[in-house]
C-alpha cells in the first residue's frame, strides 16, 4: 500500500506532486512527504495526517527545483509518525517506498555496524541508508548494488543530491509506472495520479531501473541493459477522478452504477447472449475446464462466492472460492482441467497477485477479472475480463464489486452455454440482466430517503448481524464488510439457518439484524429464522423483494426491492447495502471514503 509520486518538468514541482498525492490519498493516509531536489542538494517535508497538512507546508517553505517525489503512507513498519514518514532521507539520497522489506532486521544489524544510527522504526529508511553508503557517483550502478541486498517488496522513488535533472525508480513486486509527456515526467504507484497529465506511460517489470529526465526516460534490466519499452495508453478520463456533484467519492460510484452495468452489456452481451470476444477469450478455451477455483480478497472474494453460486447453478462445474492470502500457502491442487479466475479492482492486491504468479508457475490456466488495465494481475494470467467500471477512489469498493457480480454472472451464463446446461434459458437470464441499468437507476432515485431513514434506525445499535439464505447469505456477507468498513459499527454476517446454532444467544433487544429475503425458494425458512430473532426481543430490518409474501409483522420496518428475477436480485440488493452502510457513516459523521486503518490497493501481504 502506500502511494510514491514524482514529477520532473517545468512547472511548480511541489503543486504537481501535492495534487499527484492528492489522488494517491486512497492507498494510505497515516503520513505524508515530498522532497525537492536542487543544485543545492535535497530537501525534505513531512508530517503525520493528511496531503492537506503537506499543502500548506509547501506553502511556506521554500522548495525549487524540476524534480521531486511525494508519499503518502499506510503504517507497516512503525507507527504513523514523523520520523516514520517518508521519504527518508540522507546527505546523499532522498527515498520514498511502497511494500516491505523482510530482511530489515539484517540490514539494520549491517548498517550499524557500518556506523549508520537509524532514526525511524521503518524498514524504508535501511534502503535511503544502503544507498547513502553504495553512492559513488553512479545512480544506476548504485541502485543496482543495493536492490541486490533487497529481500521483499519494493517500489522506489529516489533522488540523489548531485543529479538535480533526473529521478529514478527501481520496482520488485509492488507496482510501479512512468508517466510521459513531451517534456514532462511522472512517477506513480497507479494510473491515478498521471491521468491528469497524460494516458501514455510504461509500465515497470521486476528489477527494471528507470532513469527519468525532462525529455527522455531510459530503463535498465538486471544486468544494466538498456530495455525497449512499449508505452501504453490508458483510456480512462481525468475528469473520473473529481467528486462532481456529490459529497463523497462513495457515493459518487454508488451512482454510476447503472452506467457500468450498460457498460458491460455492451461488452459482453452480443444477440442476446453472453459474449467474451471482447476480451478476446475464445470459447474453446473455456469450454475446457471441469473445475474453477476463484481466488481473491475483500470485496471481490464476496463477488466471487456469488459468482460460484451462478457458475454452479448454470454450468454445473464445481467451484471453490479462497482467500488470496491462503491460496498461496495451502499447496492448491491444480489440474489441467482447473481454471482459476482472479478478482480483483486494482490489479495489485498482493495476495491476489503472488496467489496468480503461483498459479502461472504451475502451468495452470487462469483468467483475471479485473477493473484496473494494465495491473500486475492483468500480465499473469491467459485473459481477462476488464470491468469498465473506471477508477474507483473510495476505499470501500462500490462500482466495481457490481461489475465483478456482472461479469460473473455473464460468465456463469456463457459456461452454462457451453456445457449445454443452459440452452433454452440464456435469451430469458441476459434479457433480465439487461434490465437492469434501468432498474436500478429507479432504485437508488426511489429509495434514498427511506435508506437514510432506515440509516437513523441503524445509528441506534453497537452490533449489527446481517443474515439471508442462497444468494442473500452471500450479499449479507458484502453488505457487512461495507457497514464495518466505513461505519465501525460491529457488523456480522450469518446464513440464516445458522443463527440458532451460536449467534442467537447474542440476541438481545439490543440487537439489529439486517435480514435478506429476496429468495423465493427459501423465503419460508428465512421467516422462521426471523421470527425466532424477534421472539428473542431483537430488531429486524428486512430487506425483501416484491411478489414474496412476507408475514405482515416483519413488514414494519422493511424495504421493499422491484420484483425482478431471482438470480439478478444481487444487483439491487447489493445497491441497497451500499447506501446503507454510506448514510450510516454520513450519520456518524466518519471519513467515509478513507475509513481509519484501512487502504484501497493493499500491496503488502
Ligand atoms: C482492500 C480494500 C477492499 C478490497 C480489497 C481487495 O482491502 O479496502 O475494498 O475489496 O482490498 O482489493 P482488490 O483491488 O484486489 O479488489
Amino acid at each position: 500500500m502506500c502511494g510514491i509520486v514524482g514529477y520532473i518538468g517545468p512547472r511548480k514541482v511541489c503543486d504537481i506532486v501535492v495534487r499527484q498525492l492528492k489522488k494517491m490519498e486512497y492507498r494510505g493516509y497515516d503520513s505524508v512527504g515530498l522532497a525537492v531536489v536542487n543544485e543545492n542538494g535535497i530537501k525534505t517535508i513531512k508530517t503525520v495526517g493528511r496531503v492537506a497538512e503537506i499543502e500548506k507546508m509547501v506553502a511556506d517553505a521554500e522548495l525549487s527545483g524540476v524534480c521531486g517525489i511525494g508519499h503518502t503512507r499506510w503504517a507497516t513498519h512503525g507507527e504513523p509518525s514523523e520520523k516514520n514518514a517518508h521519504p527518508h532521507s540522507t546527505n546523499k539520497v532522498s527515498i520514498v517506498h511502497n511494500g516491505i522489506i523482510e530482511n530489515g532486521e539484517e540490514l539494520k544489524g549491517w548498517l550499524e555496524s557500518q556506523g549508520y544510527a537509524l532514526e525511524s522504526e521503518t524498514d524504508s529508511e535501511m534502503i535511503a541508508k544502503l544507498l547513502d553508503f553504495y553512492y559513488d557517483g553512479n545512480p544506476i550502478d548504485t541502485l543496482r548494488k543495493v536492490s541486490l541486498r533487497l529481500e521483499g517488496a519494493y517500489a522506489l522513488g529516489v533522488l540523489f543530491h548531485d543529479a538535480p535533472d533526473a529521478m529514478f525508480a527501481l520496482k520488485k513486486e509492488s507496482p510501479l509506472i512512468v508517466g510521459i509527456c513531451d517534456d514532462e515526467k511522472f512517477l506513480s504507484s497507479d494510473l491515478n495520479a498521471i491521468l491528469e497529465y497524460t494516458n501514455r506511460y510504461f509500465v515497470l517489470e521486476e528489477d527494471e531501473i528507470a532513469v527519468i529526465r525532462r525529455n527522455k526516460v531510459e530503463i535498465f534490466g538486471t544486468d544494466n541493459e538498456k530495455v525497449e519499452k512499449v508505452e501504453s495508453v490508458a483510456n480512462w478520463q481525468a475528469g473520473v477522478t473529481d467528486k462532481q456533484k456529490f459529497s463523497h467519492f462513495m457515493r459518487k460510484e454508488i451512482a454510476e452504477q447503472p452506467c457500468v452495468l450498460s457498460n458491460i452489456i455492451r461488452k459482453n452481451i452480443k444477440g442476446g447472449a453472453p459474449d467474451f470476444s471482447a476480451d478476446g477469450i475464445p470459447d474453446d478455451y473455456l469450454r475446457k475446464f471441469r473445475r474453477i477455483c476463484i481466488v481473491a480478497c475483500g470485496t471481490a472474494r464476496y463477488a466471487g462466492l456469488a459468482g460460484k453460486s451462478w457458475i454452479e447453478k448454470f454450468a454445473r462445474i464445481p467451484v471453490e472460492v479462497v482467500v488470496a492470502s491462503e491460496f498461496r500457502y495451502m499447496d492448491p491442487i491444480l489440474s489441467r482441467e482447473t481454471l482459476v479466475i482472479f478478482i480483483s479492482q486494482s490489479g495489485e492486491t498482493a495476495d491476489t497477485l503472488a496467489a496468480a504468479r503461483l498459479v502461472k508457475a504451475a502451468g495452470t490456466s487462469a483468467i483475471g477479472i479485473v477493473n484496473t488495465a494494465g495491473s500486475s494481475i492483468t500480465r499473469e494470467v491467459d485473459y481477462n475480463i476488464f470491468l469498465e467500471a473506471g477508477i474507483e477512489v473510495a476505499v470501500a469498493s462500490t462500482k466495481a464489486y457490481i461489475a465483478m457480480l456482472a461479469a460473473l454472472y455473464l460468465l456463469a451464463l456463457k459456461l452454462g452455454l457451453l456445457t449445454g446446461n443452459l440452452t433454452n434459458n440464456v435469451h430469458f437470464l441476459c434479457n433480465e440482466f439487461m434490465d437492469l441499468p434501468e432498474i436500478l437507476e429507479q432504485l437508488l432515485a426511489d429509495k434514498e430517503k427511506e435508506i437514510e431513514e432506515f440509516a437513523q434506525f441503524c445509528l441506534k445499535f453497537e452490533v449489527v448481524f446481517f443474515a439471508g439464505r442462497g444468494l442473500d447469505y452471500l450479499l449479507a456477507l458484502e453488505g457487512a464488510l461495507k457497514l464495518k468498513e466505513i461505519s465501525y459499527i460491529n457488523a456480522q454476517a450469518y446464513a440464516a439457518g445458522e443463527l440458532k446454532h451460536g449467534p442467537l444467544s447474542l440476541v438481545t433487544k439490543d440487537t439489529l439484524v439486517i435480514a435478506l429475503a429476496t429468495q423465493g425458494y427459501v423465503l419460508k425458512k428465512t421467516v422462521s429464522n426471523l421470527q425466532e430473532i424477534k421472539a428473542r426481543g431483537g430488531s429486524v430490518l428486512l430487506i425483501f423483494k416484491a411478489g414474496l409474501d412476507v408475514p405482515r409483522e416483519l413488514l414494519s420496518d422493511s424495504l421493499k426491492l422491484p420484483r425482478v428475477e431471482d438470480n439478478v436480485t444481487p444487483f439491487l440488493t447489493a445497491a441497497v447495502l451500499q447506501l446503507l452502510a454510506y448514510h450510516v457513516a454520513c450519520a456518524k459523521k466518519l471519513d467515509v471514503d478513507k475509513p481509519r486503518n484501512l487502504a484501497k490497493s493493499v500491496t503488502v501481504e
